[in-house]
């Protein structure tokens, strides 16, 4: 079962440039958390500092009843052993094969036999879909295959937090359907915490259970899927609808001017588009920290936007989602789907 991490504060500045303030949030132990933001707002800076790349001005990171900031360098060694990182461009050793980039953690963080090590590295590629590619170098496989080997290689050492940076950055379309399909699948198979920094708004729509968004200095807003897609504040809705009105421009922030243009023209804002069902494990079992769909929602009284919920056409005898409705008087009851 993964941990829970409890950010506290977090505020993070380069000499005199500040990259984040004040920012706060759980990923509680076991789910799939997204962190979304514009370009250069700092996501890359969070996840370094989360593992202790970067020390923060201030704030604490509470894992295992530890305070990372506060840890001796030997101890913070230590706990970066429950984290297995998946950086952007999956940073493998170009001159090392597949085989050996996995094993390589392995090798050097353990003291395991090699037939041990053959164990582990063929049981992770298998998980990744790479049994076959162990003998390849990585300028000789595509972009997607390169993320399953970096993605391997962060398994190996079975960790309890796993970090994903843009692991859909370059994929196409199909690549990026697979690629979250694994991501679920990992989940499932690992209970490990998963926090998954992208700025593909449909992974982060289908994919997690929890939803960040860091926005100018700031987070904006952290909290369940469902409550981050029936979100009318301004920034959230904007982004995590791809909308062109609103706060935020080409230059990250609109001026003023540009607001009150856009305030006077009466832009109307379209509606909210319908929550889509979120995904799951494709072995048909659930995950641990799987909901019911609309759970968040008929807790909360928000009604989801129309039409949310309905799954797109199931293979024939796949298992439809049990989904859940606010009655009238605020009772929780399953909803019959069409
Ligand atoms: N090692 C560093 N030293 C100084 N500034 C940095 C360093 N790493 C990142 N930054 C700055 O921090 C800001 C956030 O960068 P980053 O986390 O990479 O953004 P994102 O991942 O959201 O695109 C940028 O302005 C970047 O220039
Ligand atoms: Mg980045």
């Amino acid at each position: 079962m993964g941990v829970e991490v409890r950010v506290e504060g977090l505020t993070k500045s380069f000499g005199r440039q500040s990259v984040w303030a004040d920012v706060s949030l759980t990923l509680p132990a076991g789910e799939i958390s997204v962190l979304l933001g514009p370009s250069g707002t700092g996501k890359s800076v969070f996840l370094k500092t989360l593992v202790g790349l970067f020390r923060p001005d201030r704030g604490n990171i509470w894992i295992t009843g530890r305070n990372l900031p506060r840890l001796s360098e030997r101890d913070l060694y230590e706990v970066r052993k429950l984290f297995g990182v998946l950086f952007q461009d999956g940073a493998l050793f170009g001159s090392m094969n597949i085989y050996d980039n996995v094993a390589f953690p392995l090798r050097e963080h353990t003291r395991k036999s090699e037939s041990e090590v053959r164990r582990i590295v063929t049981e992770k590629l298998e998980m990744v879909g790479l049994s076959g590619a162990e003998g390849k170098l990585p300028g000789q496989i595509s972009g997607g295959m390169r993320k399953r080997a970096g993605l391997a290689r962060a398994l190996v050492l079975d960790p309890e937090i796993i970090l994903f940076d843009e692991p859909d950055s370059g994929l196409d379309p199909v690549r990026t359907a697979y690629l979250n399909q694994l991501i679920i699948d990992l989940n499932q198979q690992t209970d490990a915490t998963f926090l998954i920094v992208t700025h593909d708004i449909n992974t982060a729509r289908t994919v997690p259970d929890n939803i960040g968004l860091l926005y100018h200095g700031h987070l904006a807003m952290f909290g369940p899927r469902e409550m981050l897609l029936s979100s009318t504040e301004p920034v959230v809705r904007q982004f995590l609808n791809a909308q062109r009105f609103g706060p935020i421009g080409m230059a990250e922030e609109k001026d003023a001017t540009e607001l009150a243009a856009e305030a006077e023209a009466g832009v109307e804002l379209p509606p909210l588009p319908p929550i889509p069902v979120q995904l799951q494990p494709s072995n048909g079992q659930p995950r641990r920290a799987e909901r019911p769909p609309g759970q968040w929602c008929a807790e909360h009284g928000v009604i989801p936007p129309p039409g949310s919920f309905q799954s797109p056409a199931a293979p024939a005898g796949a298992a439809r989602p049990r989904l859940v409705a606010l009655h009238s008087d605020g009772e929780e009851s399953p909803w019959q789907t069409r």
